[in-house]
């Protein structure tokens, strides 16, 4: 390898790993090189080795079984948090394909958590929908929405593992999704998260609550969502003139 004096050498390590993850000449679930064998490649100190894969690590390129070794896994999707969009629509940005696998949809009567998120009585019947979201052939999310059955008669009729939900609320319904109010927590996958979503059971995992309203404010989808932790990462642009003024403060400078 080349030692170029201004770019650090556990760079110039982890460049060359990346184009071999970027060009696809190592796949997804591939085993990489251990720290061993790149300090005998590139002839570098075990810490140099360690600090590449870390940083690999870090930005989700790949994942360190132990006991096992390292191996290459997918980049994680870098999500806005500020637009109101759908899997679908988060996917094709990407340029990635999306899919769904239908796990369940059923008629049920909302329940406590429902009612209150959609603000509707506890009786009233929504339409219970569970998906397992795919970016090609991989599980990125579990997702159960729930919207009101009086307001998409037929709804569970149509085939959402081929179409878009927010696509078919608005194309068939005519409910214009407009804005939400959306919550994000850390949690760890229950085993039967982990065996949906093919993690490890315990692996870390988002959950995304969301309520979605049209124009008028009218609360249309609830939506449950449990996001893989090692494929996602959320960005908020953050603005300075928006913070709230301190109050209670003094002392800290
Ligand atoms: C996002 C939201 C869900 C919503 C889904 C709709 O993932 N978190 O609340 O149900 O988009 O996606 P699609 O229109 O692709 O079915």
């Amino acid at each position: 390898m080349r030692r170029s004096v201004r770019v650090p050498l556990y760079d110039q390590i982890k460049t060359r790993l990346l184009e071999e993850i970027e060009t696809g000449r190592t796949k997804p679930g591939d085993r990489m090189p251990s720290e061993r064998q790149l300090t005998q490649t590139y002839g570098v100190s075990r810490m140099t080795a360690r600090q590449a894969l870390a940083e690999l690590e870090s930005a989700g390129y790949l994942r360190r079984v132990q006991g096992k070794g390292t191996f290459a896994s997918l980049p994680r999707i870098d999500q806005p948090l500020l637009t109101l969009t759908s899997f679908t629509e988060d996917m094709l940005r990407r340029g990635l394909k999306p899919g769904s696998q239908l796990i369940s949809a059923d008629l049920v009567p909302a329940g406590a958590q429902v009612a209150m998120a959609l603000d509707v009585p506890e009786t009233e019947p929504v339409v219970r929908i569970e998906r397992l979201r795919l970016a090609g052939d991989q599980p990125m999310a579990l997702e159960t929405s729930h919207i009101v059955a009086a307001l998409c008669p037929g709804l569970l009729e149509r085939d959402l593992s081929v179409q878009s939900l927010y696509g078919t609320l608005r194309d068939h319904y005519g409910h214009h999704l407009d804005k939400a109010r959306q919550t994000l927590e850390a949690a760890a996958a229950s085993s039967y998260q982990a065996r949906v979503l093919s993690m490890r059971e315990g692996a870390p995992v988002l959950l995304m609550e969301r309520v979605s309203r049209n124009g008028e404010g009218r609360a249309i989808e609830f939506a449950q969502s449990v996001y893989r932790g090692d494929r996602y990462r959320f960005t908020t642009e953050l603005n300075r003139d928006a913070a709230p003024e301190p109050t209670g403060l003094a002392g800290h400078q």
